[in-house]
């Protein structure tokens, strides 16, 4: 039986895979709540869909293989859709990056035709002010850290743990979260971030939501931003 926070995301990511039809490529988030939109779409593969996926991270290229999904790649096919989480949201702006995965993810969800967002009803706010996480070259570490620092942020290197250090991403990279308090001008704020030299990729991801499936323990409320 699952805890009432684990079913409110399973809700939502299966309510998510019912939006995807035969013949599309699927972006496949990163995440629990991702991770049971791409179980669904597992099953409904062996009950006949016709679909190609392609995977945002590691683990979710290890689980679309688990459960059945052909894989393909941006250099061979644009996505139809993406179905990807969120660690926030407020008025369809998102704060990403929980799993460290948010460089990838804002690769493959900015190629897709439509984003749709998975998210548990925790996850909803009026205003973004979760940490921001910053994925930066090694090397950049501490130039980044006071350029963020210059922009009011405070930024924590994310720790691994089960290993002594940094978390090392997918990609080689660094991440620091960066606390800003209330984000006013999320847009704003994105752009700061992507001028920074060193910056590869932050977890602000400003007016790409087409629709938000937020899970409740007894229903999903879908909200078109
Ligand atoms: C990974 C992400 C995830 O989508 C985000 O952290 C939400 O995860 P979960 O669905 O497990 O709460 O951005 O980089």
């Amino acid at each position: 039986m699952k805890r009432g926070r684990d079913r409110a995301k399973q809700r939502a990511g299966e309510s998510a895979a019912a939006e995807v039809e035969s013949g599309m490529v699927v972006g496949l988030g990163t995440g629990s709540t991702a991770a049971a939109a791409i179980r669904r779409l597992g099953e409904r593969v062996e009950a006949g869909l016709d679909i190609e996926g392609v995977p945002t991270s590691h683990q979710s290229r290890a689980l679309a293989r688990e459960v059945g999904i052909p894989l393909t790649s941006l250099a061979a096919a644009t996505p139809d859709v993406a179905i990807d989480g969120a660690d926030q949201v407020a008025d369809g702006d998102l704060v990403k990056g929980g799993g460290g995965a948010h460089a990838r993810e804002k690769v493959v969800d900015s190629a897709a035709d439509r984003l749709v967002v998975v998210v548990d009803a925790q996850k909803e706010s009026d205003v973004l002010d979760h940490p921001v996480p910053v994925s930066v070259l090694p090397a950049a570490e501490p130039t980044v850290t006071a350029a963020i620092a210059e922009r009011g942020g405070e930024p924590t290197l994310r720790a691994a743990e089960q290993k002594d250090g940094p978390v090392v991403t997918d990609n080689g990279n660094l991440i620091l979260d960066c606390a800003f308090g209330g984000i006013d001008e999320p847009a704003s704020l994105a752009a700061d971030l992507d001028a920074v030299p060193g910056v590869v990729a932050h977890g602000l991801f400003v007016g790409l939501a087409d629709v938000v499936h937020v899970g409740h323990t007894d229903g999903v409320d879908v909200r078109r931003p």
